[in-house]
């Protein structure tokens, strides 16, 4: 479990590093009933799509930063796996603008790339399997742990988890982990036909289902800051909140990403996942431990609180080039060549939604995602309720805690620029992959939380599939639609003109 953020952890010194924030990770993975990675038996971690983009944006960088920082046994392999035709030395030279090595690590970082190989075989093949089984156990002994990282197209989730079961599980005492990344279906049903599909094959203890989101610092930070604390608690519910908003925005379009995009569209993208995965932070009761499935059976009574929703409750919008723009942001959504014609797959999504509890019964809880919009930030923003017997005529701003996830951390009253100066903190899929290694799961999407956040989205996704009502045009690098702050209006979030965060002038340290 992350550290709270609040200054009464004495960790949080302002020299505080990375390697220090994840060995915390690693300390407290070791609750009771979870396990631990044994230092001493070897292990082997197997990128699947090792060409792809994911794996040189983040997976090869992760593994490196964890093993730089020596947060993972000593002996540990890497194996690449993927159809092109590549040397360790290409692979390598794709992943070299992400790897951020210094001067002083060339050496270490040498080795890394010394632990590495790769093999290259068909996802439908046995026999290329099998190659790739004899090549983890020539490196990693018959004894090796193994972590398979699916960093490949879902249409492959199916094949690929099929012949790692045939061919290329742990034996002897060595345990078997598969890392599966977003998206897990596209509704109810076929997620469920995939959840059916890895239940028959492995256990759920062998499962990481990857929403990076669970791994950012400040997400992390939400369990410590509610419950770890006497400020909030007391005022988190229905008598003292009036709405909650959690947004991301993000200033680019969807980048040549468009042929995914347009068959996903942002709520299946954005919405259905990293941002219910907040709310369910934000809104979960306290679980009796912070035992990875005390914490998971909290979020998914949440979920099981949530209605299905309607097409009433969102506004959609799409982008539309800005003449004026510079750059990219002359070209709209549809000018995108990867993009179907007349596409009316939104990027921008507002969905109201509620939590009926007695906690929560009556709040909104407003969900917002827009591409190519005006700002990158992603943030909670809690509305307390209006004081009675107002002294002020309206004038002051409503009371309002924004918890800031990017891309600066802070909550205000409290910076992380503050707190963790100088310090770079470790990003989320360095923190998730090394939860894998120890086995730790509370920061990975169980298979009833998916479940039940497919109940709440399939709906709607369905009808916009069938009716698809047209999303309304907003500008390139605008706010967004204004119906989506007329929404918010007319759910008690009271907007106030610019939502840019500056560092408050007085910092009040809790
Ligand atoms: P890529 O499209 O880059 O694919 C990864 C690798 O899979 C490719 O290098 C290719 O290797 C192989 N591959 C691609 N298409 C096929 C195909 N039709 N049949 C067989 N093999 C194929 O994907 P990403 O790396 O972008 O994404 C991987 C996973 O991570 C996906 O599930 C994605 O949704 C998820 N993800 C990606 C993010 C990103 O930033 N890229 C962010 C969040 C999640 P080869 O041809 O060599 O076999
Ligand atoms: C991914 C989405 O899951 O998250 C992308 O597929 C989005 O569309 C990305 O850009 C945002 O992640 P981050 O970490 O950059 O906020």
């Amino acid at each position: 479990m992350s550290r709270a953020l609040v200054k009464s952890d004495s960790t949080a010194t302002e020299e505080m590093l990375t390697q220090d924030l994840l060995r915390q990770s690693l300390k407290s993975c070791q609750t009771p009933g979870e396990t631990n990675f044994e230092a001493s038996a070897p292990h082997v971690f197997v990128i699947m799509g090792a060409s792809g983009d994911l794996a040189k944006k983040k997976i090869y960088p992760s593994v490196w930063w964890l093993y730089r920082d020596r947060l993972i046994p000593e002996n540990t392999m890497f194996v690449g796996f993927a159809r092109s035709d590549l040397t360790m030395k290409e692979i390598r030279d794709k992943c070299q603008p992400y790897m951020e090595v210094k001067e002083a690590e060339q050496e270490r970082y040498e080795q890394f790339w010394e632990l590495n190989c790769y093999v290259r075989g068909s996802n439908d093949t046995q026999r290329d399997f099998e190659l790739l089984n004899q090549k983890i156990t020539e490196v990693g002994t018959d004894r090796a742990n193994r972590i398979f990282h699916l960093a490949i197209p879902p249409s492959l989730f199916v094949i690929v988890t099929s012949n790692i079961k045939k061919f290329c599980m742990a034996t002897k005492s060595g345990w078997t982990r598969i890392i599966i990344e977003k998206p897990f279906g596209r509704d109810s049903e076929s997620s469920s036909k995939l959840s059916n599909h890895l239940g028959s094959l492995f256990k759920e203890e062998e499962l990481y289902r990857i929403d990076h989101y669970l791994g950012k610092e400040m997400v992390q930070n939400i369990i410590p800051l509610r419950f770890g604390n006497q400020i909030f608690e007391p005022t988190w519910n229905r008598d003292n909140i009036a709405s909650v908003f959690i947004s991301f925005k993000e200033p680019f379009g969807t980048h040549g990403r468009g042929g995914y995009f347009d068959e996903f569209g942002i709520i299946r993208d954005v919405m259905q996942n990293h941002l219910l995965q907040i709310l369910c932070l934000v809104a979960m009761e306290k679980p009796c431990s912070t035992a990875a499935d005390d914490i998971r059976d909290e979020k998914v009574k949440v979920l099981k609180s949530m209605d299905e929703l309607m097409l009433d409750d969102v506004v959609l919008g799409q982008y539309v080039g800005d003449p004026e723009g510079e750059g990219d942001a002359k070209d709209g959504y549809l000018d995108d060549p990867t993009v179907s014609q007349g596409s009316a797959t939104p990027t921008y999504a507002l969905a109201v939604t509620k939590i009926n509890n007695e906690r929560w019964d009556g709040v909104p809880f407003i969900l917002g995602c827009g591409k190519a919009v005006d700002e990158r930030t992603v943030e909670v923003r809690i509305q307390h309720r209006d004081v009675d017997g107002d002294l002020f005529h309206g004038q002051t701003k409503r009371n309002e805690l924004v918890i800031r996830i990017q891309p600066d951390r802070a909550i205000y009253y409290e910076t992380y620029g503050t707190s963790y100066k100088g310090a770079k903190l470790p990003l989320a899929y360095e923190r998730l992959i090394l939860d894998v290694f120890c086995g730790s799961q509370m920061h990975f999407v169980r298979s009833d939380e998916l479940a039940e956040a497919w109940r709440v989205f399939t709906p709607l996704l369905h009808k916009i599939q069938n009716e698809k009502p047209k999303p309304i045009p907003y500008k390139y690098g605008s706010r967004g639609p204004e119906e989506a702050y007329k929404k918010l209006a007319e759910n008690d979030f009271k907007y106030s003109g610019s939502d840019k965060w500056s560092k408050p002038s007085h910092e009040v340290c809790m």
